[in-house]
């Protein structure tokens, strides 16, 4: 983007500003303020601004109202500190109108019918509104939509943002080109939503740390007990594979040594910390115990770059937040370039305060894993082919 001149070009913006919403109000502005580098250089610029972005998974085709982009204007404006135009009907045939140095929002994309099957007729119609199209969304960029793909495909210029191209950069340093020992931890409570996710991180990376329903699964796989614990009993082979490739490649995936446990999944669930030798049928695992925090703190603070998707325990719950927390202040106290990324891991990042110690933050939910999968981004994929036939 920052190679065009936008003086009064008509610039639709493409941002990621899917937040959550409590009582009609922006609760987590994260990604607002991630995206106001982008629309602030497309104001200095002299642009005529609109921007577009989805808000929650509406039923396409009408208004409602809980999923106006309304609480975000008035965010965003506060922000930028000026008028933040809330467009409703900003597909009529004839062109909404913007003066340079104006901000406009078109109301939520998925009210339109054929967003998300990428209708063609919708992205020609998104394209004819501007003169360039600015890609900046990374968190929708694994979705093929009219407002991400097609309008790529059929505006007159299509460009990517400043943070489209700044999360690829940090993803690229991180997985293409990392300063080794390269270490991922992958959290979370279930190994079948996160299975891609491991298979190709464990070819990539020097060591993988597993954690969360994630490691009760590995610890069954070990031959422990994991009680009445939440894991996956038919990927308990998968998990012996994955063991048995990390073993052969001459390392292998730490399996808890120790845990904490509760007798039920409740805030005011009692916490017992046992080796997991001594867990009992009625015993759910709710987090990694000391000794094995310790262990892995110190993996990560002899890292060269270091990977985080997904809590190792139930962090929400203070008594079971322990070792989440020893994993988030050796990923801080390491000199390692650090990416941490997915909804989880950023409310932990937030709780445990190392916002300014991570590295890179990523804005990407969906976004981020499919990336880590190694997947290619349709979104991304599409600004290359134009960029190569241009
Ligand atoms: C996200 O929050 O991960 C993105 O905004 C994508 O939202 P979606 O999963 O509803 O497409």
């Amino acid at each position: 983007m920052a190679d065009l001149d936008l003086a009064g070009k008509r610039v639709l913006i493409r941002q990621d500003l899917n937040v959550p919403l409590k009582k009609g109000v922006v609760a987590d502005g994260t990604r607002i303020h991630a995206s106001l580098p982008t629309i602030q250089a497309a104001l200095d610029a002299g642009a005529r601004v609109m921007i577009m972005s989805h808000l929650g998974r509406p039923t396409e085709g009408e208004y409602v109202h809980q999923y106006s982009m309304a609480p975000v204007a008035n965010f965003l404006s506060a922000l930028l500190n000026q008028p933040v135009r809330l467009e409703q009907n900003w597909l009529e045939p004839e062109f909404i109108p913007v003066e340079p140095g104006e901000v406009v929002l078109c109301e939520n994309v998925r009210f339109n019918l054929g967003e998300k099957a990428n209708d063609e007729a919708l992205s020609r119609r998104m394209a004819k509104m501007c003169d360039v199209f600015v890609m900046d969304a990374f968190g929708t960029a694994h979705r093929a939509q009219a407002s991400t793909h097609g309008v790529a495909k059929y505006a007159p210029i299509a460009c990517a943002g400043p943070l489209l191209a700044g999360e690829l950069e940090a993803l690229g340093k991180a997985l293409d080109n990392p300063a080794r020992p390269l270490v991922a931890i992958v959290g979370g409570s279930k190994v079948s939503t996160k299975l891609t996710v491991l298979e190709t991180l464990s070819k990539k990376v020097d060591q993988l740390i597993v954690g969360g329903g994630i490691a009760n699964t590995f610890i069954a796989a070990d031959g422990g007990n994991v009680g009445n614990s939440l894991y996956e009993a038919d990927l308990i082979g998968t998990c012996k594979k994955l063991q048995a490739d990390a073993q052969s490649r001459g390392g292998d995936i730490p399996v808890p040594t120790d845990v904490v446990c509760g007798k039920q999944f409740a805030e005011n669930a009692e916490a017992e910390t046992k080796a997991v030798a001594d867990v009992q049928d009625d015993d759910m695992i709710f987090d990694i115990g000391p000794k094995t925090a310790e262990k892995l703190a110190e993996i990560l603070k002899n890292a060269g770059t270091i990977v985080w998707n997904g809590p190792v325990g139930v962090f929400e719950f203070n008594q079971f937040g322990e070792g989440t927390k020893e994993i988030a202040m050796a990923i801080a106290e390491s000199d390692a370039f650090s990416i941490a990324g997915g909804g989880d891991t950023l409310a932990a990042v937030a709780k445990y305060k190392i916002c300014d110690d991570v590295s890179y933050i990523s804005t990407g939910g969906g976004a981020f894993l499919e990336f880590l999968e190694g997947k290619k981004l349709p979104a991304v994929e599409i600004l290359e082919q134009r960029a190569a036939s241009s």
